[in-house]
């Protein structure tokens, strides 16, 4: 049925503009924006009718990067695709991209497959699926090929790290992205050289470095570097565009910027907890020095003072897209599985809920502009992963996923409110201004004022055209 909703009176923030219009929402999708109090908006007649007065009205946060229910370190991700959707709504996110797994020794088929299995009918939200290569042969060469022209993946993560998991060498990673050349996937990069810090890591181990800050001290960022370097110059000898995810060093990020200023289609996304966390989260704190467990993940969070050039970034575009690379694992029984060796700790940070928050902080304390936040953390990422126009903004006949978004509203971020099924929050105690009050997802409110009406099973699978950025 094409039910008619009207919001009314807010200020709608894109990427490209801040208007005060009232948005005509019909079925599924956007009809029609008219400036507040104009005859054409007063004439909408409505079925619903939305009051965003004193809020904005921003599109549908798009994280680009989770791991729901990953399987990894002897566990699995904590989130399932019904909890951890259901967390991203109620922190304003309204499409996930996450990353089915090529399982060694089979496809990319089987892979997807096994994605598929765990998401339809449980999500709350819409979602995709980038696909990790985790063994690049002939018949995965050829499969990438069907996954671009069918839509169901167009963009393949490769990892420079963890050897004997998802690792690919030189070569490989060069026929991956002779093939992403070819047939316009976009290739992405984990960027660390994962073979020396596997030495680095026995190397502490052997040294009895056990606590989980050297986690953070063996991922060393000449490594970083040095892989992003590599990665930038695998891929302009195959003449192949590149992502680089996770970024958190500032000289990682150098490499990325003198590649855009060389005009390569090199891109950068980087992650709230190396925007708002550093190795200070890591060190050895609680009753045995193992708190700082809570925030292994890779690339590792970096020294303070990496934040500072990381927001240059975001604002000189050197760095693209704000995404979570949502990976929780509960501090009891999982992260505490590297108790007495850092190595074993699960890497990952929860943080799907909490992506669109912290950025409006940012814009509270004058990191980024509004319309930076609503492009780095919802236009880019649908426009980069081939989700845009239906997703990122709010336009005529895009989807009407939206956010009414009460700028004014105070929280305090805790794991005893959060929504993800994990027991604590990379956050905890923070204060932040702001919050998702409505948030509709193709037309349906799955969340008004604190309550949830959200259902699982209403996400839908979508498929993605190309990169849209390519030049
Ligand atoms: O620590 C992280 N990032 N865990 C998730 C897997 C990955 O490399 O993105
Ligand atoms: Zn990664
Ligand atoms: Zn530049
Ligand atoms: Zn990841």
């Amino acid at each position: 049925p094409n039910a008619r909703t009207v919001i009314r009176g807010g200020l709608v923030i894109t990427a490209a503009d801040e208007l005060h219009a009232d948005v005509l929402i019909e079925g599924e999708r956007v009809a029609a924006l008219a400036t507040t109090g104009s005859a054409a908006a007063e004439a909408w007649t409505a079925d619903t009718v939305i009051d965003a007065t004193g809020h904005y009205v921003i599109p549908g946060g798009v994280d680009a990067h989770t791991h729901m229910e990953l399987p990894f370190g002897g566990t699995a991700a904590s989130d399932t695709f019904e909890t951890g959707t259901r967390a991203a709504a109620w922190g304003g996110t309204t499409t996930i991209v996450d990353f089915a797994v090529q399982p060694v020794g089979a496809s990319l088929r089987e892979g997807l497959d096994a994605w598929h299995a765990k998401a339809d009918g449980n999500c709350a939200i819409d979602y995709a699926f980038h696909t990790i290569v985790s063994d690049v042969n002939d018949g995965v060469l050829k499969e990438m090929d069907a996954l671009v022209d069918s839509g169901e993946s167009t963009s393949f993560k490769l990892f420079m790290a963890y050897p004997g998991v998802f690792y690919s060498d030189d070569g490989r990673i060069l026929r991956a992205m002779q093939r992403g050349a070819a047939n316009g996937g976009l290739i992405m990069m984990h960027a660390e050289n994962g073979i020396a810090i596997d030495v680095l890591v026995e190397q502490a181990l052997a040294a009895g470095h056990t606590a989980p800050r050297y986690h953070g001290e063996v991922r060393r960022e000449l490594l970083e570097a040095e892989a992003t370097h590599r990665a930038i110059k695998l891929a302009q000898v195959a003449g192949s565009p590149l992502y680089v995810v996770h970024v958190s060093a500032a000289s990682a990020l150098a490499e990325l910027a003198q590649a855009r200023d060389a005009g390569l289609n090199v891109f950068g996304e980087t992650c709230p907890q190396y925007l708002f966390l550093s190795t200070d989260n890591l060190a050895e704190t609680g009753a045995d020095g193992f708190e700082g467990a809570k925030y292994v993940c890779s690339t590792p969070l970096r020294p303070r003072e990496h934040q500072a050039a990381l927001w240059r970034g975001l604002r000189a575009n050197d760095l693209q897209v704000v995404s979570t690379d949502h990976c929780p694992f509960c501090f009891a029984g999982q992260k505490e599985l590297g108790r007495g060796d850092f190595s074993k700790i699960p890497n990952g940070l929860p943080g799907v809920e909490n992506r669109m928050d912290l950025l409006h902080q940012a814009v509270v304390d004058g990191h980024i502009t509004r319309r930076r936040w609503i492009e780095i953390a919802c236009t880019t990422p649908a426009r980069m992963f081939g989700l845009h126009p239906r997703k990122g903004t709010i336009t005529p006949g895009a989807d009407a996923d939206i956010v009414v978004y009460d700028p004014t509203a105070v929280q305090t971020v805790s794991a005893a409110t959060h929504h993800m099924n994990v027991d604590y929050s990379a956050y905890e105690g923070r204060q932040l201004a702001g919050r998702a009050r409505t948030v509709l997802s193709r037309g349906t409110v799955v969340l008004d004022d604190g309550t949830w009406l959200g259902r699982a099973g209403h996400g839908a699978f979508q498929r993605r055209d190309t990169c849209q950025y390519l030049t």
